[in-house]
């Protein structure tokens, strides 16, 4: 008989392909990246991102008890300043946007969820560079390090459970761990950017946080062209004290989360990035894919990658779809 293997049969029906199904995504392993915007006393749409806004420090907390409502795993906080500085002193002033919206959201959820913060300087710095500049305009890796200790202990004392450092400078996982420490912070954790390409996939991010960045960031965020690279960035974070480890855009660097997934023993988590939102929804929104399913695909797609965690700006929605 012919043909002799019918692999048709675990497809016949939905609950065949329920049970035989190798891949979940659960509402726990998603995260809300949320963004608060200083003095804001309404919500601010970001127009290259239907349906995610600027928040108000008051439409913050309610969003984030939605999200943790729906079943998300955590929150992954931005602030959007009114001022920049050079030094991006807004980062680490207590009562910046970034901290004080973290308090609000520590005391209004506790630890019902994971908060997590953005530990980065280019929303606070008015060139938009993740880092200080140097007398000829570079960014200066070890002066940068010295302030995202002060931010890291600013994040913590707001409430964070878990802080991202993002900027690509080298040390900056050990700096911050050695901080944390020294001021008893023993518990709070690091989800490290370790592999952070310098991608156009955050260009609505851009608008999002209103980045005052012209050029780029291909001096300290990763070559496209590179996986081994990761591996190295990956084995250093962790060796400097990552609780986690995340990988950054994640569609278009699957191979990466793999490549990750099987050299590290701790989490790791992709960042779903805005530009990959903005393609699905900007198709969407033209009748072109079926937003929901391309969603959970892609979801799908990234667990399937690797990931024990994703960053994604459909979190709260998607959350509900899976249930
Ligand atoms: C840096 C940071 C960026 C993103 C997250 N953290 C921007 C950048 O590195 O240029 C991008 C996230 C997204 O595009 O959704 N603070």
């Amino acid at each position: 008989m012919f043909p002799g293997h019918r692999p048709r049969r675990l497809r016949v029906s939905a609950a065949m392909r329920r049970m035989v199904a190798e891949t979940e995504i659960a509402p726990r392993q998603l995260v809300l990246p949320m963004f608060v915007k200083e003095g804001a006393t309404e919500p601010v749409a970001i127009s290259s991102m239907p349906g995610v806004v600027q928040h108000t420090r008051d439409s913050l907390r309610k969003a984030a008890v939605e999200a943790v409502q729906a079943g998300v795993g955590g929150i992954m906080l931005f602030g959007v300043p009114t001022t920049r500085d050079a030094t991006g002193s807004g980062g680490i002033d207590p009562d910046g946007v970034l901290n004080a919206a973290l308090r609000d959201l520590r005391s209004e959820l506790g630890d019902d969820t994971v908060l997590m913060s953005d530990l980065c300087l280019d929303e606070f710095t008015d060139h938009g560079h993740c880092g200080v500049l140097d007398a000829d305009g570079r960014v200066d890796n070890d002066a940068t390090l010295a302030l995202y200790a002060e931010m890291a202990l600013a994040q913590a004392e707001a409430g964070a459970h878990l802080l991202g450092p993002s900027g690509m400078m080298d040390g900056q996982v050990g700096v911050v761990r050695e901080a944390l420490d020294a001021a008893g912070h023993i518990d709070t954790g690091i989800l490290a950017y370790s592999v952070k390409y310098a991608s156009a996939f955050f260009g609505p991010f851009r608008e999002a946080v209103e980045s005052q960045l012209t050029g780029d960031r291909t001096t300290y965020q990763q070559d496209p062209a590179n996986v081994r690279e990761s591996l190295r960035e990956v084995a250093l974070d962790l060796q400097e004290g990552a609780d986690l480890v995340m990988v950054k855009p994640a569609l278009a660097y699957l191979d990466v989360i793999r490549a990750v997934r099987e050299v590290s023993d701790v989490p790791v988590a992709a960042y779903q990035v805005s530009g990959e939102y903005a393609m699905v929804e900007a198709a969407a929104a033209n009748g072109w894919l079926d937003r929901r399913r391309v969603a959970l695909e892609t979801l799908m797609a990234i667990r399937r990658a690797g990931a024990d965690l994703i960053l994604t700006y459909w979190a709260t929605e998607a959350a509900r779809w899976l249930r």
